[in-house]
């Protein structure tokens, strides 16, 4: 009997170390290192991080007007499952090249940022399950005559460095022939090329680049033809926990109505 509680405790204490283990493990950095020694305050709880790129309204921005907070639905999105996974959040910005490295580094645990699985980052990360499915649009100003991709002979095309855009504009580049693509680490650098007439076009998800649209009214855009549909789903570093618990929620999500509520406010807000 003595034994066996030995060995009972014994087991706690693994599965205790454990835990705070996978608590100080987790995204470690020097602010991470600095909470994390205390080890004092049992009540507290553990912090996820999730990295994500805030340059891609709806999904993750700043809206400079109301605060220097980082909003969107993939944030909407991280706090309701760590709520219910009862992590706190912290959210760390960077640029969307930087986000398959930092998981491979362990300096985030989690990224949420529009992000779509391919074969090449499922070689590196591990994603959940599906949660959204967008689609590819070229972004141009209304005066610049680009009305189909054929039109974009001869001209500069931009994409976000690191996105599945890259390729996408490498297809259009065989097919047309004469295209060169501008490389950019954020889609606010391309909004901004677009209106300094520095690119002639970008390709950019249809609801990004509304948003973009709609405070730069001398843009337009119009959907690649072949219908490429981009699902976002959310990355984990290879092995990871989390992954499970994550599609756990996510399937809640979609069973309970959330994820239909959190797409009709970011993504079709006039028909709420
Ligand atoms: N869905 C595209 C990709 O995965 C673009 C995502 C860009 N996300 C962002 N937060 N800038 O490559």
């Amino acid at each position: 009997m003595k034994k066996k509680n030995k060995i009972l405790s014994f087991t706690l204490l693994c599965v205790l170390s454990i835990a705070l283990l996978a608590a100080c493990g987790t995204a470690q950095n020097e602010e991470e290192a600095q909470q994390g020694t205390g080890g004092e305050a049992p009540a507290e709880k553990q912090t996820l991080v999730m990295g994500t790129s805030a340059d891609y309204p709806p999904y993750e921005f700043i809206d400079t007007a109301v605060s220097d907070e980082i909003i969107g639905f993939d944030i909407d999105i991280a706090n309701y499952i760590a709520d219910r996974l009862g992590f706190e959040l912290e959210v760390r910005d960077m640029d969307f090249n930087g986000l398959v490295p930092a998981l491979t580094n362990n300096r985030v645990d989690f990224v949420l940022a529009g992000m779509t699985p391919t074969p090449e980052r499922l070689e590196n990360v591990d994603f959940s399950e599906i949660y959204y499915v967008a689609k590819q649009t070229i972004v141009t100003k209304e005066d610049s005559g680009i009305t189909s991709l054929e039109d974009l002979a001869g001209k500069t095309l931009g994409v976000q460095l690191g996105s599945i855009q890259v390729g996408l504009a490498n297809d259009i580049a065989e097919e047309i022939g004469e295209l060169e693509i501008a490389e950019r680490n954020r889609i606010t650098d391309l909004i901004q090329e677009l209106m300094t007439n520095r690119i002639d076009a970008a390709i950019i998800e249809d609801t990004v680049g509304e948003g973009h649209i709609a405070v730069n009214p001398t843009l337009t855009s119009f959907p690649i033809v072949e219908e490429n549909e981009a699902g976002s789903a959310i990355a984990f570093p290879k092995g990871s926990e989390l992954t499970d618990q994550f599609n756990e929620v996510l399937q809640e999500m979609f069973e309970n109505g959330k994820m239909d509520e959190l797409i009709l406010k970011w993504f079709y807000p006039e028909e709420e």
